[in-house]
């Protein structure tokens, strides 16, 4: 698997350190807040699953699943919810957890979505950014790293469903592509 990858472009040891930077900003945040934790299925759940154990102060975890429309409608920004929340989101300061922001489309959906169904608040954090393939207008609360438009694999994130296992930030060899 990793005689795939062209190039890391962050490392496990970088994602750990930031895991951990990210979460003492959350804990002092969200000090006696309680917030919903809402880990975007399935590219976040490493992300969630690390950066949670940072956060020393008492989250509910929970996950959605969501999948854009064929790319016809996806400017519309219409996404489908494949598996929804179990907890109740009103009142509740939410904290949209990601993998990557690239159109914004996703979360865009996701952010309308919490504040229609009352939540006190909803903020996100993402590991990665790409502003270069922004077409919706928003923008994380807290960002880990930005990464060039390029298609990137590891930590959650795949290619046909695989990499996710990748511990690792990676582009793939273009050769991986055409096969
Ligand atoms: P938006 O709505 O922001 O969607 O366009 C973000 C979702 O698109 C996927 N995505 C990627 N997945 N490598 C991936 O494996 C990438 O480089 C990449 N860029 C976007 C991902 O599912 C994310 O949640
Ligand atoms: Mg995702």
């Amino acid at each position: 698997m990793q005689s795939d990858i062209k190039e890391v472009l962050i490392t496990e040891k970088e994602i750990a350190n930031k895991c951990a930077e990210i979460g003492e900003q959350l804990t002092l945040e969200y000090k006696d807040k309680f917030p919903l934790l809402v880990g975007v299925l399935k590219g976040a759940t490493p992300f969630m699953a690390d950066l949670s154990r940072y956060i020393d102060t008492h989250v509910e975890m929970d996950f959605m699943d969501v999948s854009s429309y064929g790319s016809g409608t996806r400017s519309s920004g219409e996404v489908k919810i494949l598996k929804d929340l179990d907890a109740k989101v009103e009142g509740r300061d939410v904290l949209i957890v990601e993998d990557i922001i690239d159109s914004g489309l996703t979360l865009s959906y996701l952010v309308d979505l919490f504040k229609y169904r009352k939540a006190n608040s909803v903020k996100i954090v993402t590991l990665l950014d790409k502003p270069g393939g922004r077409t919706a207008k928003i923008k994380a609360d807290i960002v880990g790293f930005e990464v060039p438009n390029a298609f990137v694999v590891g930590y959650g994130l795949d290619y046909n469903e695989k990499y996710r296992n990748l511990p690792y930030i990676g582009v793939l060899k273009p050769e991986v592509y055409s096969v």
